[in-house]
């Protein structure tokens, strides 16, 4: 990290961020791990997805995905370097129990304690992640997150890695966004397991957020010192009009996407009005006396992954999905499926996601107003962006400035009395993005798959920056 790196800023940021303000980046298990096939890890729903033709862009699979499994004490002396404060990444549930249940695989928790052990000694602070959509393929073959009992296996397998772990990590957090492994898994079928049934994506969003709930409970029966976060990805959501049709769409979309899982985590009550939409495909007899006490259990913090806004229309004729998936996939706003996402006229990703650091700023202040028990962080943000290789350096200005545009927004957030606690950008290395294999890239370090070759970015260079100076400049 010593060549292309510009001349760093010595001057006393304008913007100074408070002194313990969390500097971090994020990764998750199935995405950078790779090793598989080794010591000992079960089967995950992805690694059968990804090989079932047509589901994954070019065919490719994260076997070996950018090898961290081996590198990890290549890649923490790199977060070291950064000067990064946290480093939030995922654990994965098949390689503790490869069966989804019962016998422990003692090698997989062994690698987690190494791994923490080189960020402790390294200064960064392990923020865990429980789940991260590795569900074991034993799991799903017993009816996967529409069953109920998958919430209970989850709470267990939380159980058995806070027990070992919780010597060494206090940050530990249930399920990354919860809305995605519902409706991208089991409506969509856009991600695994790929079903598309609309009525049982219903029923496995509420289980993801029983199993929350019950992690919580079982991870503060061990250890009352642990700080629990619960995860969801909130979008800003805005009309395409003021037409009645419009407004209803905003009201549907939010609803699904912000308010369910917002309302159960931290009210303890699906909002009505989403209820009603949902009621046109689904009864709700899977929803038991006492669960929503169980989904509502407190804890700590909130982590909060932004990326974009949506721009809704109730007419049809836009998009049918706000993110085009790479693969053929169904709706994955079951009763919605008759809205569309219009382009809001702004700048886009390399995924088409617009970019818009004022939703950022819509979605904190909502949350603080709403649900203001509870302190925050933003647990993923970040692009991706066609990055170009040059002389061994990659000048990802696009990237930095969404980075340094959505840093500003939390600052004036913070200024403003919102209680953001810190950022993680998403993430700190290229991976395997899901259905969109290895083309989209959303690293602040460049990975080279053939050879597997760690290069900072601008965007890096520029970060580490920032977390040195604790803060930005006016
Ligand atoms: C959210 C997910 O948690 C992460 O796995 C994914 O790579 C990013 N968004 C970007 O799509």
């Amino acid at each position: 990290m010593t060549t292309q790196q510009t001349q760093p800023e010595t001057q006393v940021p304008t913007l100074p961020f408070p002194s313990g303000f969390v500097w971090g980046a994020a990764t998750s298990a199935y995405q950078i791990e790779g090793a598989t096939g080794v010591d000992g890890r079960g089967t995950s729903i992805w690694d059968t997805f990804v090989r079932q033709p047509g589901r994954v862009l070019n065919g490719e699979n994260a076997d070996v995905a950018i090898d961290h499994y081996n590198r990890y004490r290549d890649d923490v002396a790199v977060m070291a370097r950064l000067g990064l404060t946290a480093y939030r990444f995922s654990v994965s549930w098949p390689r503790i129990m490869p069966d989804g249940a019962g016998r422990v695989n003692q090698a997989g928790l062994d690698f987690y304690r190494r791994l923490v052990d080189e960020l402790l000694e390294n200064g960064i602070d392990p923020w865990l992640t429980l789940y991260h959509w590795d569900l074991p393929q034993a799991l799903e073959e017993a009816g996967g997150w529409p069953e109920r009992d998958t919430a209970h296996r989850f709470a267990d397998f939380a159980a058995t890695v806070h027990e070992a772990l919780a010597d060494r990590v206090t940050n530990f957090s249930t399920v990354n966004e919860p809305w995605c492994a519902a409706f991208l898994g089991y409506a969509s079928g856009e991600h695994a397991p790929g079903r598309r049934e609309p009525a049982a994506a219903v029923r496995a969003a509420h289980h993801l957020n029983l199993a929350h709930g019950l992690a919580v409970r079982a991870l503060r029966a061990q250890n009352a010192a642990t700080r629990i976060g619960g995860s969801v990805n909130l979008y800003a959501v805005s009309p395409a009009t003021e037409d009645p049709a419009d407004l209803e769409a905003a009201r549907r979309i939010d609803g699904l996407q912000n308010r369910f899982f917002l309302d159960a985590l931290l009210k303890g009550a699906y909002p009505e009005d989403v209820l009603d939409d949902l009621s046109q495909i689904t009864s709700f007899d899977f929803i038991r006396d006492g669960d929503m006490d169980v989904v509502a259990s407190p804890f700590d913090i909130l982590l909060v992954n932004y990326y974009s806004r949506f721009t809704v229309s109730g007419k049809p004729g836009g998009a049918a999905s706000a993110a085009a998936a790479p693969t053929g996939a169904g709706s994955p706003w079951p009763g919605s499926e008759h809205i569309s996402f219009v382009n809001g006229g702004r700048p886009v990703t390399s995924m088409g996601w617009e970019i818009d650091d004022s939703g950022l700023y819509e979605v904190l202040e909502r949350v603080a107003r709403d649900y203001p028990s509870i302190p925050l962080v933003i647990s993923e943000n970040g692009a991706a962006f066609e990055d170009v290789v040059a002389d061994g350096a990659v000048d990802d200005q696009e990237r930095l400035a969404f980075i340094e545009a959505h840093l500003r927004v939390c600052h004036a957030a913070i200024e403003a009395g919102i209680p953001l606690k810190g950022y993680f950008a998403w993430s700190l290395m290229d991976n395997f993005e899901w259905a969109w294999g290895y083309g989209k890239r959303f690293g602040l370090v460049h990975v080279d798959y053939q050879t597997q070759r760690r290069t900072p970015k601008a965007s890096a260079f520029w970060y580490a920056d920032t977390i040195r100076r604790g803060g930005l400049n006016g």
